[in-house]
């Protein structure tokens, strides 16, 4: 761990009436540092709040928004639960595969993008729903996801939406 990110680690810390409850923001301050939350990161987590290293894993593994493999640069969680799924889900999924090469995994060859299924986004009446990066994106098509990807690929910012 550099100098720099222990000191935003402890500021972190710092903030909060019991250590412990800094455990989230330290793991995104982490995962923002090495890409993903490495091996290394769950222990230094550890180490920095005094838990073990299962105890850190525990919350790592619970939250969707913690990787545990590189991501690309836009990071595509698609939600895969019951409302989403009637509303489309595997067609969305189908089409992100054939169009643009894009499954579960790693990220793309050219590091753009990678995809992610998960659980419930919590947005259930705008299916089907997707997240990228931390931007929610509503009423998904094949269609609307093109132009979304399109415009993301182009260097665009992942703005989501507002309803
Ligand atoms: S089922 Fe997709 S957001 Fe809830």
């Amino acid at each position: 761990m550099t100098e720099a990110l222990r000191e935003r680690c402890e500021a972190i810390k710092a903030t909060y009436p019991e250590a412990q409850s800094a455990l989230i923001p330290i793991l995104h301050a982490l995962q923002d540092s090495y890409g993903y939350v490495t091996p290394q990161a769950v222990e230094e987590a550890a180490e920095l709040m005094a838990m073990t290293t299962a105890e850190v894993e525990g919350v790592v593994s619970f939250y969707t928004l913690f990787h545990r493999k590189a991501t690309g640069r836009y990071h595509i969680q698609v939600c895969d639960n019951l409302a989403c799924q009637l509303r489309g889900t595997d067609e969305l999924l189908a089409h992100l595969k054939e169009k643009w090469q894009l499954e579960p995994g790693g990220p793309s060859p050219d590091g753009i993008f990678s995809l992610e299924r998960v659980e419930c986004l919590a947005a259930c009446g705008y299916a089907p729903v997707a997240q990228v990066n931390l931007r929610y994106y509503y009423h998904l098509t094949p269609e609307k996801a093109d132009q979304v990807l399109s415009g993301l690929a182009d260097g665009e910012e992942a703005r989501g939406e507002r309803i």
